[in-house]
């Protein structure tokens, strides 16, 4: 099987590239190499290489400026994706798109989860354009499998784990104020890859859950981190509306993995047990960096 894989630089992406990369063709070009908003790039790179899969990892992710940025989220967020599926419908192939829990409004009552085909009503930019991405999939490709997640951390790029530790030993200080009534399932990039992986093995069709088992909001989980690695840091709760962001996030945040479930294909596991899989691999590393000031 040939993989065509796209942003692979980012958080998931990258471990796509060695989930799926060990046992599977993957070609990852980097946006220099094929920049998704680019249909004649696209349609050439999909000529040239003729995958089986096209999986899409990239996307436009800041959150707060996808509020001031409307034409390179409708870009990257929709028409690439658009393209993607496009160009799937004309060499016959697959597309695997990564959607968001952002999609949701996150006013059902807690702790009540959101299943696959609840109504969609975003509340942020960013929220609208994976919305759209999803139905530019729908529409277009033959062919698709749409993975919903959510709160991902991972060894790449931007997360909530890096960003407490950067908070606090990168600046040397030993509070941190956290949000204490949203509520999500903090989701390890591996294992969402390994659920990728899944899907494509047993050619799965439609729009999947895919989010770590259990919940908790960011207080807890930076309670849970700050334990784990034995950091002594003392967490002060604040609500979302007390912390200044650009873009209104949804305060339930809840996935229920039902259709992986009803379909045997559920390989996700509970956020605690990632965690501290996580942290046990690259927790060391990551205080190390933190204290460095790396980001
Ligand atoms: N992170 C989360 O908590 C979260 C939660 C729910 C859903 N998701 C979804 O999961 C997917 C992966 O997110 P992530 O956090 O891994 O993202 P990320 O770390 O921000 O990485 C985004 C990737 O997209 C690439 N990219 C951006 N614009 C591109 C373009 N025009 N053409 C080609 N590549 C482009 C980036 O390349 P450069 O490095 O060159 O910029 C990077 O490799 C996204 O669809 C996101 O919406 C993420």
């Amino acid at each position: 099987m040939r993989i065509l894989l796209l942003g692979s630089s980012g958080l998931l992406g990258h471990d796509c590239k060695e989930v799926l990369g060990n046992a599977y063709e993957v070609i990852a070009p980097n946006r220099e190499e094929l920049d998704i908003i680019n249909w004649d790039v696209v349609i050439e790179k999909m000529q040239k290489v003729s995958p089986d899969i096209v999986l899409n990892c990239a996307a436009f992710t800041d959150v707060d400026a996808c509020e001031k940025e409307h034409f390179k989220v409708r870009k990257v967020n929709l028409e690439g994706p658009r393209n993607l599926a496009q160009g799937s419908a004309r060499f016959n192939c697959k597309v695997v798109h990564i959607s968001s829990d952002y999609v949701f409004d996150g006013k059902k009552s807690l702790p009540q989860p959101y299943f696959e085909d609840d109504s969609m009503e975003p509340l942020s930019a960013y929220g609208r354009s994976k919305y759209e991405s999803e139905v530019a999939v729908k529409e277009n490709a033959p062919d698709y499998i749409i993975v919903r997640s959510g709160w991902l951390y991972g060894i790449k790029g931007k997360d909530f784990i890096k960003s407490i530790l950067n908070k606090t030993l990168g600046k040397k200080r030993k509070t941190l104020r956290v949000v204490a009534d949203q509520y999500a399932s903090p989701t390890w990039s591996y294992r969402l890859a390994t659920q990728i992986k899944e899907l494509i093995e047993r050619d799965a069709k439609g729009t999947y859950h895919a989010t770590a088992e259990g919940y908790c909001t960011p207080y807890e989980l930076s309670q849970y981190v700050f334990k784990k690695l034995n950091l002594n840091i003392s967490l002060e709760p604040i609500g979302l509306t007390d912390y200044k962001q650009l873009a209104k996030r949804p305060h339930n945040c809840i996935l229920e993995n039902r259709l992986l479930k009803k379909q045997g294909l559920n390989v996700m596991v509970d956020w605690k047990e990632d965690v501290d899989a996580f942290l046990d691999e690259f927790g060391k590393d990551l205080v190390k960096e933190a204290r460095r000031g790396k980001k």
